[in-house]
């Protein structure tokens, strides 16, 4: 299976699960940067997984900049899953509304979308946060190859 990994990361928390996912998703995959992606970078991959911290209740800007500029059934046949960072004590959703916006393009979600928690703005991660982080991946892995 190969998949990508797309993220944005002001403090690194994003950036650091997104790289524990992609090394549980196995060799054939890689994590860039949201800004570095390009739709070529899709080729051959069966799994797109996107993260994003929080930022005022939605997905960060350039997150967001990237969700508007795919257009409808550019993503038709993929499978993809989404999560976000969060501060607990904050509300929002990022996860939700980058599937939400992923399935407008045609992606198919597997697994639902996951929030992982920071202590603070700046993190670190709460504990516990990089285990959950494998288990997720294991189970996207497992429902992207069930559905192939
Ligand atoms: C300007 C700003 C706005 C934020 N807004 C929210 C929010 O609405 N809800 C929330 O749970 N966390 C919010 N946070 C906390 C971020 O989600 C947290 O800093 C992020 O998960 C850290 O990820 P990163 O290290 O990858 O940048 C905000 C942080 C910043 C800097």
């Amino acid at each position: 299976m190969k998949a990508l990994l797309i993220f944005d990361s002001y403090f690194g928390n994003t950036k650091m699960i997104a790289e524990t996912i992609a090394k549980e998703l196995g060799k054939d995959t890689k994590a860039i940067s949201v800004s570095d992606f390009n739709m070529k970078e899709l080729e051959g991959v069966d799994l797109l997984v996107a993260g994003s911290p929080i930022i005022g209740w939605k997905p960060s800007e350039k997150m967001g900049n990237f969700l508007t500029s795919i257009g409808r059934d550019q993503l038709k046949g993929l499978k993809a899953a989404t999560f976000d960072t969060r501060v607990k004590i904050f509300h929002g959703d990022a996860a939700k509304k980058i599937s939400q916006k992923l399935i407008e393009a045609g992606a198919e979600i597997v697994g639902k979308p996951q929030a992982f928690f920071v202590k603070g703005k700046e993190g670190p991660l709460v504990d516990g946060e990089i285990e959950k982080a494998i288990k997720w991946a294991k189970s996207i892995k497992i429902k992207t190859e069930q559905n192939d």
